[in-house]
């Protein structure tokens, strides 16, 4: 079918997918909802399968409600973003907004909530508000097999200890900021409202609280369903967004309490860096992503650039992602 352009020509694997109204042959029309509803068993093929990611440009979409109707168009269940380690407010329907980071702020390589044991299968962007160009701001998606076959064959071992001692993410809150957070000076009422929001809470000598995101272990390795990706094995975690790479976010460690190591965790971003694909947003771009399969970064821009980028986490509840 040919629908679709690359965005980038030498990115011969056509990744993000680029659709456009003049690139469609008609067959999305130039109402982008009614062009997924008709079209929605071929996006689920280029969405659930690879290339994993597709951009709509040139359609008008120009608003909060705009965009909901969109995704809206997909027949998915809106994810919320209960328990997120990010701030984001509910707009409409199934839009909030993107995290509140000042826009000087990169927010490196992550699958959405990948800390948590239960995330979005998609996630989709859309951009209110565009950067001006060259002043940064762009998101960087990269897929996940592709970093885990390049640092498999560098890093065996890490790769193999991702997989099977999996992932523990947590936070450092000192007694101010727990309180702060908890909204309380008691540590059985935090405890409780910790565990509403999944979190376990062990208590530090100086006061402080070392805050587990989420209970049990996460794979930072994991084996997609169904043969549709041939080997099947991806890159699904949070490291690239994690202390001490960005000093702001959590941290990370084995479930054995073992630390990772340093040499291949730097590979690692560097492979991500080196594998992306930089969405240069224009005003109404949407771009869905397979959280899966997908990763994703926000990239800086310099300080007090406008840029609006409104989200939707959507779970397909038994699509083969
Ligand atoms: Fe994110």
């Amino acid at each position: 079918m040919a629908m679709a352009e690359l965005l980038n020509p030498k990115n011969t694997d056509a990744f993000p997918l680029v659709i456009t109204p003049g690139a469609c042959s008609g067959d999305f029309g130039n109402d982008l909802a009614i062009g997924i509803q008709k079209q929605k068993l071929w996006l689920e093929g280029q969405l659930f399968g690879s290339p994993g990611a597709i951009l709509f440009r040139g359609f008008s979409v120009s608003n909060a409600e705009e965009f909901a109707r969109v995704v809206e168009a997909f027949g998915y269940e809106s994810m919320g973003y209960r328990a997120g380690a990010a701030t984001r407010k509910h707009l409409v329907g199934p839009v909030y907004t993107n995290n509140a980071l000042d826009s000087e702020t990169e927010l490196g390589f992550h699958n959405e909530m990948s800390y948590l044991a239960d995330y979005p299968d998609l996630v989709v962007f859309f951009c209110e508000v565009a950067p001006p160009p060259s002043a940064g701001g762009a998101t960087g998606i990269v897929q996940g097999k592709a970093i885990y076959n390049r640092i498999k064959k560098e890093f065996p071992e890490f790769t193999e200890d991702l997989e099977n001692k999996g992932l523990v993410y947590y936070n450092l809150r000192s007694e101010e900021s727990w309180k702060k957070v908890y909204e309380t000076n008691d540590r059985a009422e935090a405890e409780a409202k910790a565990q509403i929001l999944s979190r376990t809470l062990l208590w530090l000598d100086d006061g402080g609280v070392k805050e587990i995101l989420s209970k049990g272990t996460r794979k930072g390795i994991r084996e997609l369903d169904s043969g549709v990706h041939g080997n099947n094995k991806v890159w699904f975690n949070s490291i690239g967004s994690a202390k001490p790479w960005f000093p702001q976010f959590q941290y990370f460690e084995f479930s054995d309490g073992s630390k990772l190591p340093a040499k291949a965790v730097e590979a690692a971003l560097k492979i991500m860096d080196e594998e992306q694909v930089s969405v240069e947003w224009q005003a109404g771009d949407i771009v869905v992503m397979n959280n899966h399969s997908v990763l994703h970064k926000k990239h800086a821009a310099a300080p007090n650039t406008p840029r609006k980028i409104l989200v939707s986490m959507l779970k397909t509840s038994g699509a083969p992602v």
